[in-house]
């Protein structure tokens, strides 16, 4: 599943997963890392829901 977070960035939940795995875990981190939000910044709920659900999915383990 590739769904595309960011349009602007083009930033998918696959890269938000991949990076928070890598301990990127806050919008600013994810930024700087993939040039999300960088544009019109629509994408910021989005963006924030898909970091809250990778940490959801490693403490339920
Ligand atoms: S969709 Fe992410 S900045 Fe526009």
């Amino acid at each position: 599943m590739d769904e595309m977070l960011c349009k602007c960035g083009g930033v998918t939940r696959a890269q938000v997963d991949y990076w928070f795995g890598q301990g990127v875990c806050t919008l600013e981190g994810l930024s700087r890392k993939t040039g999300a939000v960088s544009g019109c910044g629509g994408c910021e709920p989005e963006l924030l829901a898909a970091l809250a659900a990778a940490e959801n999915n490693m403490s339920d383990g």
